[in-house]
């Protein structure tokens, strides 16, 4: 098939392909942007009761899964896509011991035809089973989830929306947070007045210029406020730059001006 096919091995097929047969990506679906090819790894179990797993050599807790499924389950995916004349696939094993996902790693993932990831389950799958299929390890972010699958979904949805076509132009990804390294800009729809809050003047005002320099000034500061180790990475105007200095200097002065405040009432109440 054209465009991006993702496959993945798993335990639970039917959680990858509910949670992301919905909205967005299965209308991509519907369009044959992308395809979802949730394989069981159970399917490729020798074993008379379809086992799975195993106790780990070396005794401890929990369960390992073993190598042979795993192997197999890859193997039957690699020759699929072989059928169609594509390349050797990336395989990707997700697991907290890997890379962390960055919007940056679903650009260079984007670029690829075909994906291949492997969810694991209980303590870890047999370590040959990696060693011989997997190309890169990735985690989501710093914490143990119970399973592959929630960060698999992450990491399609992420990198599907990369895909062109998926998303309508107006929803270009050029034009949102992490471009440039800043966050996004605060929206606002109708009413003009929610509770007594109002809807910033500026962007009632018609002005396009005037507006799209309100949301990059509004995108810089809240950066800074949020993520500030995204700050020093941001790609900023000779004019924004100069800004930002600006913004910062006086929110230095107004700190040591407090602190300064704050020590006399000390003095004051000794
Ligand atoms: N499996 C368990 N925890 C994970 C994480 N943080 N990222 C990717 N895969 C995982």
């Amino acid at each position: 098939m054209e465009g991006m096919n993702f496959h993945v091995m798993t335990l639970f097929p039917e959680m990858i392909e509910q949670g992301l047969s919905t909205s967005i990506l299965g209308r991509a679906m519907e369009r044959g942007l992308i395809s979802l090819d949730a394989v069981n790894i159970r399917d490729y179990s020798l074993d008379k009761h379809r086992r799975v797993d195993d106790y780990p050599y070396g005794g401890g807790a929990g369960m390992v899964m073993t190598a042979d499924p795993v192997v197999r389950c890859y193997r039957a995916i690699e020759a699929k896509i072989a059928g169609i004349g594509r390349k050797r696939p990336r395989v990707i094993y997700l697991t907290p011991q890997g890379r962390t996902f960055t919007q940056s790693m679903a650009q260079e993932l984007a670029q690829e035809e075909e994906l291949v990831f492997l969810c694991g389950h209980y303590e870890g799958i047999d370590e040959r089973a990696v060693e011989m299929i997997v190309t890169d390890q990735v985690s989501i972010g710093d914490y143990v989830l119970t399973g592959g699958e929630l960060p698999v979904m992450v990491m399609i949805d992420v990198i599907s929306r990369l895909v062109p076509g998926v998303l309508n132009n107006q929803e270009s990804p050029e034009f949102e947070t992490f471009h440039d390294n800043l966050l996004e800009y605060p929206q606002y729809t109708r009413p003009e007045v929610y509770e007594g809050r109002r809807v910033p003047e500026v962007l009632l005002s018609g002005h396009h210029a005037k507006i799209e320099e309100w949301r990059r000034m509004q995108s810089i500061l809240r950066t800074d406020a949020a993520r500030p180790d995204l700050m020093e990475r941001a790609v900023l105007s000779k004019k924004e730059q100069r800004f930002y200095r600006e913004y910062r200097q006086a929110r230095e002065t107004e700190e040591e001006a407090s602190a300064i405040q704050e020590g006399d009432s000390k003095s004051k109440n000794e």
